[in-house]
């Protein structure tokens, strides 16, 4: 168990906050706030308890140059609004500057950095950027679950150091307990529905999830590779072909754990993913020679409805077809709408696709937990330890 917030005095301390504020952004406008607000329960509580706040992030990956379209900027007036009061901003990568504005801090008062990865050290963890930030902070608390498979300066290379206090904000402490449901002691049946385009990306979640659920449901890009490892046709459809072997053997390992590995049994097909195009739903053994699959078929939606229902335990990454054209997203919304519907059943959502379908389809509120991490979810439930918070202090 790591220590939390709650176990550290921040009265009058610089309390230094990893958040993940990598967040959409189109010509300067946020387009998706989840993940600032999901961290406001943690700001909140150490503004409560007299600290002062310097929050930092990375946003996209301008690869250690200052880039403008990744400015913190529209974050901070976001923060601002979202707390109702005025966060500062310090848009200076001067440690000079920095070191000044940080020390001027009172208590309660939150003060949100410029882009952790301007910084050509951040990517690298590099030990000197780790020894600036280290002075500019008593007290570090990480709660970006989003970012935690990086072993980056501000998020392992802080903690690693062991000078300051390190500990996990309220985000992080949800992340592990809500996703840890289904790798410890989960209420079962457990159901694993996984879409997505490359069966490379999910090979370690799908060798981990085998050994937990009781049933995997396969969709997406990625359920071709498999159908062609099982020696269908499937004309055009996503390819992943250094992954064919692969497929087969863990289809093999599924089978001898008596775990239920289904692919679609028919399939929305199309010969462009395009708005309007043509489209027409084919058994799985029909995929004509020029069409590619782009959804799943209704009878596969009913087959996974079933067992969607009938579970206790639900994880879904990944779209089931290309769920941004309105023609190829009733795969996704259904499935969606079963895992809403399943009020008995513990519902858990991994970040990136699954959460952006589960939002644009309404189903948000109806799920138990949503991931604000896309690639940290998914590295979490290959089993594999976070770097983030592996280096946080443990509770005695
Ligand atoms: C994410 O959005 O997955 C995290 O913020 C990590 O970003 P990265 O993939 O650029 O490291």
């Amino acid at each position: 168990m790591k220590k939390t917030i709650k176990d550290v005095d921040l009265k009058g301390k610089r309390v230094l906050v990893r958040v993940d504020f990598n967040i959409p952004l189109k010509d300067g406008k946020i387009r998706d706030d989840r993940r600032i607000k999901a961290s406001l329960p943690t700001l909140e509580y150490i503004r409560e308890h007299g600290g002062r706040l310097i929050v930092m992030s990375h946003l996209g990956r301008p690869k250690g140059e200052v880039m403008e379209e990744f400015r913190m900027k529209p974050v901070a007036i976001r923060l601002s609004e979202l707390m109702g009061i005025e966060v500062k901003y310090c848009e200076d990568c001067n440690w000079d500057v920095v070191k000044k504005v940080t020390s001027e801090l009172e208590e309660g008062d939150v003060l949100l950095l410029e882009n952790l990865r301007f910084h050509k050290g951040e990517t690298k963890n590099d030990p000197a950027l780790v020894e600036k930030l280290l002075s500019l902070g008593d007290v570090y608390v990480n709660d970006a679950f989003g970012t935690c498979h990086r072993a980056h300066a501000s998020t392992a290379g802080i903690p690693e150091t062991k000078k300051i206090p390190s500990v996990a904000g309220f985000l992080v402490e949800k992340e592990l307990d809500m996703l840890g449901k289904i790798l410890i002691d989960p209420a079962r049946p457990v159901v694993a529905i996984l879409g997505g385009a490359k069966v490379t990306d999910k090979i370690g979640v799908i060798e981990n999830l085998i050994t937990k659920v009781d049933s995997l449901l396969i969709g997406g890009g990625m359920s071709y590779t498999f159908l062609k490892s099982e020696g269908y046709e499937i004309g055009t459809s996503l390819l992943d072909g250094e992954s064919l072997t692969l497929g087969k053997e863990l289809m093999g390992k599924a089978a001898k754990r008596g775990v239920d590995f289904l692919l679609p049994v028919d399939i929305v097909v199309a010969k462009e993913i395009k708005e309007g195009t043509e489209h027409k739903v084919v058994d799985k053994s029909d995929i004509p020679s020029d069409w590619m699959g782009v959804d799943i078929g209704p009878e596969t939606i009913q087959k996974f409805g079933k067992i969607i229902r009938g579970a206790k335990t639900i994880f879904w990454n990944g779209p089931l077809g290309v769920f941004e054209i309105d023609e190829f997203s009733r795969g996704t919304e259904a499935i969606a709408k079963f895992i809403a519907e399943n009020n008995d059943a513990i519902s858990l959502i991994g970040g990136g696709d699954s959460a952006a379908a589960a939002e644009k389809l309404g189903f948000a509120d109806k799920m138990t937990h949503i991931s604000t991490g896309g690639g940290a979810s998914l590295e979490f439930m290959e089993g594999k330890e976070l770097p983030g918070i592996a280096a946080l202090d443990d509770k005695t």
